[in-house]
């Protein structure tokens, strides 16, 4: 039914989209100052992919925007807005791209500004959740053993999972099977066994004490009940015969 058996000409045209994808990201972080708007930030986003030959993934969704750009206490799928950034705003950018009909989704959290020890302790512990988890793409091992990592890298460090935003496969879509995976331990995955050429989006979004995200007043932005900090990190990630190849590297 699913068919994660590549062609060696398909999987060139991911690592493309990959690299393209970690471009624009790196591109958008080495502009992002403060006072600037994230609505300015995105809009830089947008020539960037008209440059690169790709598509914006949300803006096919009916996202408003390129990139979503999320910022405290917004935690997640940020409209980018006009709001001018400060120092000391909590910034992240999700940047999915589609590259001929080839899929790769990223994301990154940083603090505008002088470092705050909390912002770097917070950042330090969403980087580990993303490293232990993809460490555990290997063809043979559970997919719930993702979750399982990342929550544990989590908590080791003092912080929490938010439960109700997944990873997720991604392929010739921005979304494919295997659809929703837990980005902690849960009872509801669904046991599958990782195989080479499953494609990945891992995402975990650690958090200083909430473990949901909620609605707000607009169709998309999310934030937390309790306005906890939250970082998210995200990589592509390829599972091969010889573990797991990260895509959307520079
Ligand atoms: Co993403
Ligand atoms: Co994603």
């Amino acid at each position: 039914m699913n068919n994660f058996d590549w062609k060696e000409e398909e999987l060139k045209l991911f690592r493309e989209a990959g690299r393209r994808a970690a471009t624009i990201l790196s591109e958008m972080i080495n502009k992002l100052h403060t006072g600037m708007s994230a609505r300015v930030l995105d809009e830089y986003a947008g020539e960037l992919m008209k440059k690169l030959d790709v598509q914006s993934g949300p803006r096919e969704d009916g996202f408003p925007g390129n990139t979503c750009i999320s910022i405290y206490p917004i935690v997640a799928h940020g409209v980018p807005s006009k709001r001018i950034m400060r120092c000391g705003d909590l910034v992240n950018i999700d940047v999915a791209i589609n590259y001929k009909g080839y899929y790769a989704d990223l994301a990154y959290t940083l603090p505008l500004g002088e470092a705050r020890p909390a912002y770097e302790r917070i950042c330090q512990a969403g980087k580990k959740a993303l490293r232990n988890g993809i460490s555990e793409c290997r063809a043979g091992n559970d997919i719930g053993s993702i979750g399982k990592a990342m929550e544990s890298a989590a908590r080791s460090d003092g912080f929490t999972i938010i439960k109700n935003l997944c990873s997720h496969g991604l392929g010739k879509s921005l979304h494919a099977p295997p659809y929703n995976i837990f980005n902690y331990d849960s009872d509801e995955q669904e046991p599958l066994e990782l195989v080479p050429g499953m494609m990945l989006a891992l995402e975990p979004y650690v958090s200083s004490g909430a473990c949901r995200a909620k609605e707000t007043d607009n169709d998309w932005n999310l934030t937390t009940h309790n306005n906890s900090h939250v970082v998210q990190f995200e990589h592509t990630v390829l599972v091969t015969e010889n573990g797991p190849e990260i895509l959307t590297l520079l």
